[in-house]
């Protein structure tokens, strides 16, 4: 038996996010599937009513326009038909030397990745406080733990998503209502695809899969944590990340991703 009735997931229709859908329907909770592709949606509603007998509301939105981040706002703020759990997941990325990237893909990026996971906590949140109970799961990623040159805007965007989980985490203390960030290191999604990454060359064990990031993610909220790390390897990385300097964390990963892209255009 789960802890939460309804939960809101953005960024249903792929990766991780339809994977949180699927495994909350699993343990019997009800889910509004949020995205842009109404039929990817469609196709996971059939599913989930087919194998856990549980009803998925597809509410198509995209969140990088007023109406659709009005839209889900509506939906979590609605006191008839309440959402228990928040999972702020939809988000992407981008890989490149910033002074080269287009800023309107950042400017989109910072858009979805902070200022939507934003609006959507603030409404949730001021539905469930005062009702004594409720969850936010906000996904975050260990690219938010130290600066990531080649993915700058991203890197900053996770560490704002981190560092605001944690205060809200410790705001709602003793109200009933959980606040989490989950950090994943590299899943298996489309993910990289949508961020121009090659990952050819990256080693199998680096991988994680949307499953067990998903479950990971959802047993931590329900546990009230404030930040969970899936994979024991990648909690050990973040763990030595916390406990080194700065400057010696920020010069080694200068030195990874540098090695990951070709040189700039020019000036160097
Ligand atoms: N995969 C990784 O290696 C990794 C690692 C750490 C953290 N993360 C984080 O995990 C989260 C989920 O990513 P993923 O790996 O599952 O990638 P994904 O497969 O690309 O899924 C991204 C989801 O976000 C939705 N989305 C994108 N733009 C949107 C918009 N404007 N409005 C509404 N929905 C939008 C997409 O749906 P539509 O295209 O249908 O709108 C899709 O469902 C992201 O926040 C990402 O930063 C991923």
């Amino acid at each position: 038996m789960s802890r939460w009735r309804t939960a809101l997931v953005t960024g249903a229709s792929s990766g991780i996010g339809r994977e949180i859908a699927r495994q909350a329907a699993a343990r019997g909770v009800d889910v509004v599937a949020v995205a842009r592709r109404e039929d990817e949606l469609r196709t996971l509603a059939r599913e989930v009513r087919d194998t856990w007998g549980r009803t998925v509301e597809v509410l198509p939105a995209d969140l990088l326009t007023a109406g659709g981040l009005a839209a889900v706002e509506a939906r979590l703020a609605d006191p008839d038909r309440p959402v228990d759990l928040l999972v702020n997941n939809a988000g992407f990325g981008s890989l490149g030397w910033f002074h080269e990237l287009p800023i309107d893909r950042e400017d989109r990026q910072i858009r979805l990745n902070v200022l939507a996971v934003t609006r959507l906590a603030s409404a949730a949140l001021a539905a469930m406080v005062p009702r004594g109970r409720g969850g936010v799961l906000n996904v975050s990623s260990v690219s938010g733990f130290q600066p990531m040159p080649t993915n700058a805007v991203y890197g900053a965007s996770k560490a704002f998503v981190t560092s605001l989980s944690q205060a809200l985490h410790e705001e709602v203390r003793g109200a009933g209502v959980h606040v989490t960030a989950l950090c994943p290191g590299f899943t298996r999604t489309e993910f990289q695809a949508v961020a121009g990454s090659d990952v050819r060359s990256l080693p199998p064990w680096v991988w994680m899969t949307s499953a067990a990031v998903a479950r990971a993610g959802l047993d931590a909220v329900t546990r009230n944590r404030a930040v969970c790390v899936p994979g024991a390897g990648y909690r050990a990385v973040a763990t030595v990340v916390d406990l080194a300097p700065r400057d010696v964390v920020r010069r080694l990963t200068a030195l990874a991703t540098r090695a990951s892209l070709p040189a700039p255009e020019a000036g160097r």
